[in-house]
């Protein structure tokens, strides 16, 4: 653990608290009053500051515009009954985080500067986390290169900046979904498992297409044979096949070792229920959507929370799973996890950071 982190804060003199409408929020289009921002230059952090949200000064020439040295995270920050706030887990983000950066050739930042940094930024702008159901702070801190450069080389400055949004639900309905079958999100030995902006850049004309033939997001599969299930466009995948929860294995590095994921198997092993975490073929998923041992899928993430899978297409078929609602596990874990995040529950792993 390093010192406390000196961050110097500058306060807004025009709030926008007031005339937010905390009953309608797209997810991430309004940003809380203030953001986070530090730069990186001659080997180290520094100039960790509190500042109004609003717009940076960039040269054009910066590498993360035309080389792509960027990448992100997610996370979420809830509001207790008794007016208490906490963060999910934001130590397994910062761990992600670095994983991101060295995979991207960029500095790492440590990750008790990481989680202070979110708790400042949360704390300072805490009014901001809505107090609804299902709703709360979604945290977005991200990293990118700025050396004004054209030459293809690791940039020597960059910045990393954090901006809060009140959000409620990424996804409000039972998702149809597509096994994708030509497109790749991700090769073995590629950056699958970093949250580098390429990968959803690279995601959003396959994503396109299948919206565009009616359905709400992808399932990738694995870049050799579209044999394997891999996750989804923003979530982990997770099924219930035959009464077991499977998941697929994040070994090939293609996949974002998802946080909600790692949550959820948690929640079954402490209810004794079998998970495994392997690969997952789509034959079987098919399989169980047809004979009825699949029970239950549905993504897994920060800003998905655990979104239902209402059916799935496959090479122009599309197989009809239950209804959301009578679905015993997820319906469980939605219950559990919402206990634990807005303090109804005890938070017996120790997922709640405290700010
Ligand atoms: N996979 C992808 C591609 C994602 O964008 C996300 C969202 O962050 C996840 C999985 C789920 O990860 P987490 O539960 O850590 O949010
Ligand atoms: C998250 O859940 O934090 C994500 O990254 C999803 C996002 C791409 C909207």
């Amino acid at each position: 653990m390093t010192e406390t982190l000196d961050i110097k804060i500058t306060k807004t003199t025009t709030s926008r608290l007031a005339q937010t409408d905390f009953t309608d929020l797209p997810f991430g289009k309004i940003f809380s009053d203030h953001m986070l921002v530090a730069d990186y230059a001659d080997g180290e952090w520094k100039n960790f500051e509190i500042v109004p949200y609003g717009e940076i000064g960039l040269s054009p020439a910066i590498s993360a515009l035309h080389y792509g040295q960027a990448f992100f995270e997610g996370i979420k920050a809830y509001k207790h009954a008794d007016g208490k706030v906490s963060i999910f887990r934001p130590e397994m983000n910062a761990r992600r985080f670095n994983k991101s950066a060295e995979r991207l050739c960029m500095p790492e930042l440590p990750e008790d500067i990481f989680v202070q940094s979110i708790a400042a930024l949360v704390d300072f702008d805490r009014d901001w986390i809505p107090r609804n159901a299902n709703h709360a702070l979604y945290i977005r801190p991200f990293m990118f290169a700025t050396d004004p450069f054209l030459g293809v080389a690791p940039s020597s400055t960059y910045k990393f900046m954090i901006l809060t949004c009140p959000v409620g639900p990424y996804f409000s309905k039972t998702l149809r979904v597509k096994i994708e079958t030509h497109y790749t999100r991700a090769a073995e030995g590629g950056m699958g498992f970093a949250k580098s902006a390429g990968n959803y850049g690279g995601a959003m004309l396959p994503a396109r297409k299948a919206v565009e033939e009616g359905f709400d997001q992808l399932i990738w599969t694995d870049a050799k044979e579209h044999k394997y299930v891999e996750e989804m466009g923003a979530a982990n995948a997770m099924f219930v096949l035959d009464g077991k929860l499977i998941t697929p294995s994040t070994g090939e590095n293609t996949i974002l070792k998802g946080v909600t994921c790692d949550t959820v198997m948690a929640l079954a092993r402490d209810w004794g229920f079998p998970v495994e975490q392997r690969r997952v073929t789509v034959a079987e998923i098919l399989e169980g959507a047809k004979n009825g041992k699949l029970t239950d899928a549905f993504g897994a993430g920060t800003a998905a929370t655990i979104a239902p899978v209402g059916s799935i297409g496959h090479n122009g078929e599309e197989y009809f799973l239950s209804d959301p609602k009578t679905r015993e596990f997820s319906q469980k874990v939605l219950k559990t996890l919402d206990g634990i995040r807005y303090g109804n529950a005890p938070d017996t792993h120790g997922w709640n950071y405290m700010v």
